[in-house]
Protein backbone atom coordinates (compact mmCIF):
# COMPACT_ATOMS: atom_id res chain seq x y z
CA UNK A 1 0.00 0.00 0.00
CA UNK A 2 1.36 3.73 -1.26
CA UNK A 3 1.21 6.12 1.76
CA UNK A 4 -1.90 7.88 0.55
CA UNK A 5 -3.75 4.62 0.04
CA UNK A 6 -2.40 3.89 3.83
CA UNK A 7 -3.61 6.77 4.79
CA UNK A 8 -6.58 6.52 3.76
CA UNK A 9 -7.24 3.33 4.73
CA UNK A 10 -6.02 4.05 8.68
CA UNK A 11 -8.17 6.86 8.95
CA UNK A 12 -11.11 4.75 7.53
CA UNK A 13 -10.29 2.09 10.62
CA UNK A 14 -10.46 5.50 13.37
CA UNK A 15 -13.51 6.27 11.83
CA UNK A 16 -15.27 3.39 12.09
CA UNK A 17 -13.33 2.58 15.39
CA UNK A 18 -11.57 -0.46 14.56
CA UNK A 19 -8.45 -1.96 15.29
CA UNK A 20 -5.09 -1.49 13.46
CA UNK A 21 -2.84 -4.71 12.73
CA UNK A 22 0.80 -4.70 12.72
CA UNK A 23 1.24 -5.46 9.03
CA UNK A 24 -1.33 -2.02 8.70
CA UNK A 25 0.11 0.90 7.19
CA UNK A 26 0.10 3.39 10.09
CA UNK A 27 1.42 7.01 10.29
CA UNK A 28 4.92 6.94 11.79
CA UNK A 29 3.83 9.67 14.36
CA UNK A 30 1.26 6.55 15.63
CA UNK A 31 3.31 3.90 15.88
CA UNK A 32 6.07 6.32 17.93
CA UNK A 33 3.56 7.04 20.27
CA UNK A 34 2.27 3.41 20.62
CA UNK A 35 5.91 2.58 20.88
CA UNK A 36 6.48 5.16 23.66
CA UNK A 37 3.23 4.51 25.95
CA UNK A 38 3.64 0.88 25.72
CA UNK A 39 7.15 0.45 26.41
CA UNK A 40 6.92 2.96 29.31
CA UNK A 41 4.14 0.83 30.62
CA UNK A 42 6.44 -2.41 30.39
CA UNK A 43 8.85 -0.48 32.33
CA UNK A 44 6.68 0.50 34.94
CA UNK A 45 5.35 -3.16 35.28
CA UNK A 46 8.91 -4.59 35.47
CA UNK A 47 10.42 -1.43 37.80
CA UNK A 48 6.94 -2.06 40.26
CA UNK A 49 7.49 -5.29 40.85
CA UNK A 50 10.96 -3.43 43.17
CA UNK A 51 9.17 -2.43 46.19
CA UNK A 52 6.39 -5.31 46.68
CA UNK A 53 9.21 -7.86 46.03
CA UNK A 54 11.35 -6.50 48.94
CA UNK A 55 8.04 -7.49 51.15
CA UNK A 56 8.34 -11.02 50.04
CA UNK A 57 10.79 -12.13 53.24
CA UNK A 58 9.02 -10.28 55.84
CA UNK A 59 5.34 -10.97 54.83
CA UNK A 60 3.82 -12.22 58.04
CA UNK A 61 2.31 -15.52 57.12
CA UNK A 62 3.40 -18.31 54.61
CA UNK A 63 -0.23 -17.43 53.04
CA UNK A 64 0.79 -13.93 52.59
CA UNK A 65 4.01 -14.76 51.48
CA UNK A 66 2.49 -17.04 48.74
CA UNK A 67 0.23 -14.22 47.09
CA UNK A 68 2.44 -11.44 47.13
CA UNK A 69 5.24 -14.42 45.30
CA UNK A 70 2.21 -14.64 42.61
CA UNK A 71 1.52 -10.99 42.39
CA UNK A 72 5.16 -10.23 41.54
CA UNK A 73 5.48 -12.56 39.16
CA UNK A 74 1.75 -11.66 37.83
CA UNK A 75 3.89 -7.93 37.19
CA UNK A 76 6.80 -9.70 35.17
CA UNK A 77 4.07 -11.50 33.00
CA UNK A 78 2.63 -8.20 32.53
CA UNK A 79 6.18 -6.33 31.24
CA UNK A 80 6.45 -9.19 29.14
CA UNK A 81 3.11 -8.99 27.38
CA UNK A 82 3.86 -5.26 26.81
CA UNK A 83 7.25 -5.53 25.42
CA UNK A 84 6.17 -7.89 22.98
CA UNK A 85 3.06 -6.07 21.86
CA UNK A 86 5.19 -2.97 21.43
CA UNK A 87 7.99 -4.88 19.32
CA UNK A 88 5.36 -5.48 16.81
CA UNK A 89 5.85 -1.93 15.77
CA UNK A 90 9.44 -2.92 15.04
CA UNK A 91 11.65 -1.90 18.19
CA UNK A 92 13.25 -4.61 19.64
CA UNK A 93 13.13 -5.04 22.86
CA UNK A 94 17.38 -5.86 23.88
CA UNK A 95 16.27 -1.44 21.99
CA UNK A 96 13.91 -0.96 25.44
CA UNK A 97 15.64 -2.64 28.28
CA UNK A 98 19.18 -0.65 27.15
CA UNK A 99 16.63 2.75 26.96
CA UNK A 100 15.35 1.98 30.92
CA UNK A 101 18.80 0.80 32.06
CA UNK A 102 20.47 3.88 30.64
CA UNK A 103 17.63 6.15 32.49
CA UNK A 104 16.42 7.38 29.02
CA UNK A 105 12.99 5.92 29.29
CA UNK A 106 9.95 6.59 31.59
CA UNK A 107 8.29 4.41 33.68
CA UNK A 108 5.25 5.25 36.39
CA UNK A 109 6.31 8.05 38.89
CA UNK A 110 4.69 6.08 41.34
CA UNK A 111 7.46 2.84 41.75
CA UNK A 112 9.91 5.67 43.07
CA UNK A 113 8.33 6.11 46.65
CA UNK A 114 9.77 3.71 49.49
CA UNK A 115 6.94 0.87 50.87
CA UNK A 116 7.97 1.71 54.73
CA UNK A 117 5.86 -1.19 56.39
CA UNK A 118 3.81 -3.94 55.44
CA UNK A 119 0.49 -1.85 55.71
CA UNK A 120 2.05 -0.01 52.05
CA UNK A 121 1.55 -3.63 50.32
CA UNK A 122 -2.25 -3.02 51.15
CA UNK A 123 -2.24 0.20 49.82
CA UNK A 124 -0.12 -0.57 47.10
CA UNK A 125 -2.50 -3.14 45.74
CA UNK A 126 -5.55 -1.06 47.07
CA UNK A 127 -4.59 2.45 45.33
CA UNK A 128 -1.63 1.51 43.30
CA UNK A 129 -3.72 -1.49 41.27
CA UNK A 130 -6.91 0.67 41.27
CA UNK A 131 -6.03 3.17 40.20
CA UNK A 132 -4.07 0.91 37.25
CA UNK A 133 -7.00 -0.64 36.95
CA UNK A 134 -9.20 2.23 36.19
CA UNK A 135 -6.56 4.06 33.82
CA UNK A 136 -5.86 0.46 32.16
CA UNK A 137 -9.77 -0.78 31.06
CA UNK A 138 -10.34 1.91 29.02
CA UNK A 139 -7.10 0.92 27.23
CA UNK A 140 -8.49 -2.98 26.21
CA UNK A 141 -10.25 -0.85 23.56
CA UNK A 142 -6.89 0.91 22.16
CA UNK A 143 -7.10 1.24 18.46
CA UNK A 144 -3.87 -0.85 18.48
CA UNK A 145 -5.08 -4.66 18.13
CA UNK A 146 -1.21 -6.10 20.56
CA UNK A 147 -2.07 -3.35 22.78
CA UNK A 148 -5.79 -3.64 23.72
CA UNK A 149 -5.56 -7.70 23.47
CA UNK A 150 -2.31 -7.32 25.81
CA UNK A 151 -4.73 -4.97 28.25
CA UNK A 152 -7.68 -7.50 28.65
CA UNK A 153 -5.28 -9.86 30.25
CA UNK A 154 -3.49 -7.75 32.51
CA UNK A 155 -6.41 -5.87 33.75
CA UNK A 156 -7.88 -9.32 34.82
CA UNK A 157 -4.54 -10.09 37.01
CA UNK A 158 -4.92 -6.28 38.43
CA UNK A 159 -8.46 -7.15 39.74
CA UNK A 160 -6.73 -9.50 41.78
CA UNK A 161 -4.26 -7.09 42.48
CA UNK A 162 -6.22 -4.72 43.74
CA UNK A 163 -8.84 -7.67 46.09
CA UNK A 164 -5.39 -8.66 47.79
CA UNK A 165 -4.49 -5.12 48.80
CA UNK A 166 -8.25 -4.39 49.78
CA UNK A 167 -8.16 -7.58 52.49
CA UNK A 168 -4.52 -6.62 53.67
CA UNK A 169 -5.85 -3.26 54.38
CA UNK A 170 -9.37 -5.22 55.86
CA UNK A 171 -7.69 -7.11 57.96
CA UNK A 172 -5.14 -4.68 59.45
CA UNK A 173 -8.35 -1.90 59.76
CA UNK A 174 -9.89 -4.98 62.12
CA UNK A 175 -6.84 -5.49 64.14
CA UNK A 176 -5.63 -4.07 67.05
CA UNK A 177 -5.31 -0.40 67.13
CA UNK A 178 -1.86 -0.08 65.87
CA UNK A 179 -2.51 -2.07 63.12
CA UNK A 180 -5.62 0.44 61.93
CA UNK A 181 -2.94 3.20 62.46
CA UNK A 182 -0.91 1.40 60.13
CA UNK A 183 -3.43 1.13 57.71
CA UNK A 184 -4.63 4.49 57.57
CA UNK A 185 -0.71 5.77 57.64
CA UNK A 186 -0.21 3.51 54.71
CA UNK A 187 -3.14 5.11 52.72
CA UNK A 188 -2.34 8.94 53.78
CA UNK A 189 1.47 7.86 52.10
CA UNK A 190 0.05 5.91 48.92
CA UNK A 191 -3.06 8.63 48.39
CA UNK A 192 -1.47 11.62 46.19
CA UNK A 193 1.10 9.15 44.70
CA UNK A 194 -1.36 7.13 43.63
CA UNK A 195 -3.77 10.07 41.91
CA UNK A 196 -0.44 11.59 40.23
CA UNK A 197 -0.14 8.42 38.15
CA UNK A 198 -2.98 9.50 35.90
CA UNK A 199 -0.22 11.98 34.29
CA UNK A 200 -0.34 15.70 34.58
CA UNK A 201 -3.83 18.01 34.16
CA UNK A 202 -5.55 18.16 31.40
CA UNK A 203 -3.90 21.84 30.49
CA UNK A 204 -0.56 20.42 30.86
CA UNK A 205 -0.40 17.12 29.00
CA UNK A 206 1.15 17.15 25.61
CA UNK A 207 -0.06 13.79 24.56
CA UNK A 208 -3.66 13.23 25.38
CA UNK A 209 -5.29 15.13 22.35
CA UNK A 210 -3.54 13.44 19.97
CA UNK A 211 -3.82 10.00 21.77
CA UNK A 212 -7.51 10.09 22.08
CA UNK A 213 -7.89 11.05 18.45
CA UNK A 214 -5.98 7.92 17.28
CA UNK A 215 -8.45 5.96 19.98
CA UNK A 216 -5.24 4.61 21.45
CA UNK A 217 -6.51 6.99 25.35
CA UNK A 218 -10.40 6.80 25.59
CA UNK A 219 -10.82 9.40 28.81
CA UNK A 220 -8.18 12.48 29.28
CA UNK A 221 -6.17 12.41 32.88
CA UNK A 222 -8.56 14.74 34.60
CA UNK A 223 -11.43 12.46 33.80
CA UNK A 224 -10.12 9.05 34.66
CA UNK A 225 -9.24 10.68 38.11
CA UNK A 226 -12.01 12.10 38.74
CA UNK A 227 -13.77 8.52 38.30
CA UNK A 228 -10.75 7.03 40.51
CA UNK A 229 -11.58 9.27 43.20
CA UNK A 230 -15.28 8.44 42.97
CA UNK A 231 -14.45 4.62 43.39
CA UNK A 232 -11.79 4.95 46.81
CA UNK A 233 -14.29 7.31 48.26
CA UNK A 234 -17.14 4.40 48.49
CA UNK A 235 -14.35 1.25 49.14
CA UNK A 236 -12.42 3.22 52.28
CA UNK A 237 -15.72 3.72 54.60
CA UNK A 238 -16.07 -0.01 53.96
CA UNK A 239 -12.19 -0.56 55.09
CA UNK A 240 -13.24 1.78 58.09
CA UNK A 241 -10.59 4.56 57.36
CA UNK A 242 -10.44 7.59 55.43
CA UNK A 243 -8.97 9.53 52.44
CA UNK A 244 -6.25 12.16 53.40
CA UNK A 245 -7.81 14.94 51.39
CA UNK A 246 -10.64 16.85 53.25
CA UNK A 247 -11.60 18.76 49.56
CA UNK A 248 -13.22 15.83 48.06
CA UNK A 249 -16.79 16.44 47.13
CA UNK A 250 -18.78 15.48 44.01
CA UNK A 251 -19.71 18.15 41.81
CA UNK A 252 -23.40 17.95 41.03
CA UNK A 253 -22.97 20.42 38.27
CA UNK A 254 -20.26 18.62 36.53
CA UNK A 255 -21.01 15.04 37.58
CA UNK A 256 -17.80 14.71 38.88
CA UNK A 257 -15.69 13.59 41.77
CA UNK A 258 -13.02 16.54 42.64
CA UNK A 259 -10.57 16.37 45.02
CA UNK A 260 -7.64 18.74 47.19
CA UNK A 261 -5.22 20.16 45.19
CA UNK A 262 -2.08 17.95 44.32
CA UNK A 263 1.86 19.05 44.29
CA UNK A 264 2.60 18.94 40.74
CA UNK A 265 6.53 20.31 41.24
CA UNK A 266 6.87 16.97 43.48
CA UNK A 267 5.58 15.43 40.36
CA UNK A 268 7.72 17.14 37.67
CA UNK A 269 10.82 16.33 40.56
CA UNK A 270 10.22 12.71 40.28
CA UNK A 271 9.94 12.75 36.47
CA UNK A 272 13.29 14.10 36.55
CA UNK A 273 14.95 11.42 38.27
CA UNK A 274 14.57 13.10 42.09
CA UNK A 275 12.07 11.06 43.87
CA UNK A 276 13.23 9.20 46.79
CA UNK A 277 13.73 5.70 45.16
CA UNK A 278 14.51 6.33 41.53
CA UNK A 279 18.39 6.14 41.96
CA UNK A 280 17.54 3.28 43.70
CA UNK A 281 15.49 1.32 41.41
CA UNK A 282 17.48 1.67 38.26
CA UNK A 283 20.25 0.69 40.47
CA UNK A 284 18.78 -2.47 41.00
CA UNK A 285 17.19 -2.88 37.32
CA UNK A 286 20.62 -2.50 36.42
CA UNK A 287 22.23 -5.22 38.68
CA UNK A 288 19.16 -7.82 37.71
CA UNK A 289 19.84 -7.13 34.07
CA UNK A 290 23.62 -7.87 34.28
CA UNK A 291 22.72 -10.87 36.87
CA UNK A 292 20.76 -12.61 34.11
CA UNK A 293 23.10 -11.93 31.10
CA UNK A 294 23.95 -15.64 31.43
CA UNK A 295 20.36 -16.80 31.60
CA UNK A 296 20.19 -14.77 28.11
CA UNK A 297 22.86 -16.05 26.46
CA UNK A 298 22.01 -20.10 27.33
CA UNK A 299 18.66 -19.20 25.97
CA UNK A 300 20.06 -17.60 23.00
CA UNK A 301 22.56 -20.69 22.17
CA UNK A 302 19.80 -23.00 23.16
CA UNK A 303 17.77 -21.28 20.34
CA UNK A 304 20.52 -21.64 17.89
CA UNK A 305 20.85 -25.37 18.58
CA UNK A 306 17.46 -25.96 18.00
CA UNK A 307 17.50 -23.94 15.09
CA UNK A 308 20.80 -25.77 13.80
CA UNK A 309 18.78 -29.19 14.46
CA UNK A 310 15.92 -28.28 11.95
CA UNK A 311 17.95 -26.69 9.13
CA UNK A 312 20.09 -30.09 9.59
N1 LIG B 1 4.74 8.67 35.66
C1 LIG B 1 5.75 8.92 34.80
N2 LIG B 1 5.59 9.65 33.68
C2 LIG B 1 4.35 10.14 33.44
C3 LIG B 1 3.26 9.92 34.27
C4 LIG B 1 3.49 9.14 35.43
N3 LIG B 1 2.53 8.89 36.32
N4 LIG B 1 2.19 10.53 33.76
C5 LIG B 1 2.59 11.14 32.63
N5 LIG B 1 3.89 10.92 32.43
C6 LIG B 1 4.72 11.46 31.38
C7 LIG B 1 4.24 10.98 30.02
O1 LIG B 1 4.79 9.72 29.72
C8 LIG B 1 4.71 12.09 29.13
O2 LIG B 1 6.10 11.98 28.91
P1 LIG B 1 6.74 11.67 27.43
O3 LIG B 1 6.05 12.62 26.49
O4 LIG B 1 8.19 11.88 27.62
O5 LIG B 1 6.38 10.27 27.13
C9 LIG B 1 4.54 13.32 29.99
O6 LIG B 1 4.53 12.86 31.33
C10 LIG B 1 3.28 14.10 29.69
O7 LIG B 1 2.11 13.33 30.01
P2 LIG B 1 0.88 13.09 29.04
O8 LIG B 1 -0.35 13.10 29.87
O9 LIG B 1 0.93 14.00 27.88
O10 LIG B 1 1.24 11.60 28.53
P3 LIG B 1 0.30 10.42 28.06
O11 LIG B 1 -0.75 10.91 27.14
O12 LIG B 1 1.18 9.33 27.59
O13 LIG B 1 -0.44 9.97 29.41
C11 LIG B 1 -0.37 8.07 30.92
C12 LIG B 1 0.26 9.39 30.50
C13 LIG B 1 -1.77 8.35 31.45
C14 LIG B 1 0.48 7.43 32.01
C15 LIG B 1 -0.49 7.17 29.65
O14 LIG B 1 0.76 7.04 29.04
C16 LIG B 1 -1.01 5.78 29.95
O15 LIG B 1 -2.19 5.59 30.15
N6 LIG B 1 -0.11 4.79 29.92
C17 LIG B 1 -0.47 3.39 30.05
C18 LIG B 1 -0.62 3.00 31.47
C19 LIG B 1 0.69 3.03 32.21
O16 LIG B 1 1.75 3.26 31.69
N7 LIG B 1 0.60 2.78 33.50
C20 LIG B 1 1.72 2.70 34.35
C21 LIG B 1 1.14 2.56 35.69
S1 LIG B 1 1.86 1.36 36.63
C22 LIG B 1 1.28 -0.14 36.23
O17 LIG B 1 0.50 -0.28 35.37
C23 LIG B 1 1.79 -1.31 37.00
C24 LIG B 1 0.75 -1.96 37.84
O18 LIG B 1 1.27 -3.12 38.33
C25 LIG B 1 0.31 -1.10 38.96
Amino acid sequence: MDDTAGQANFDALMAADSRVEPRDWMPEAYRRTLVRQISQHAHSEIIGMQPEANWITRAPSLRRKAILMAKVQDEAGHGLYLYSAAETLGTPRDEMMEALIAGKARYSSIFNYPAVSWADMGAIGWLVDGAAICNQVPLCRASYGPYARAMVRICKEESFHQRQGFEILLELSRGSAVQKQMAQDAVNRWYAPSLMMFGPPDDDSPNSLQSMAWNIKRFSNDELRSRFVGMMVEQVEVLGLTLPDDQIRFNEETKKWEHGPLDWNEFKDVLAGHGPCNAQRLERRRSAHDDGAWVREAAAAYAAKQQAAVAA
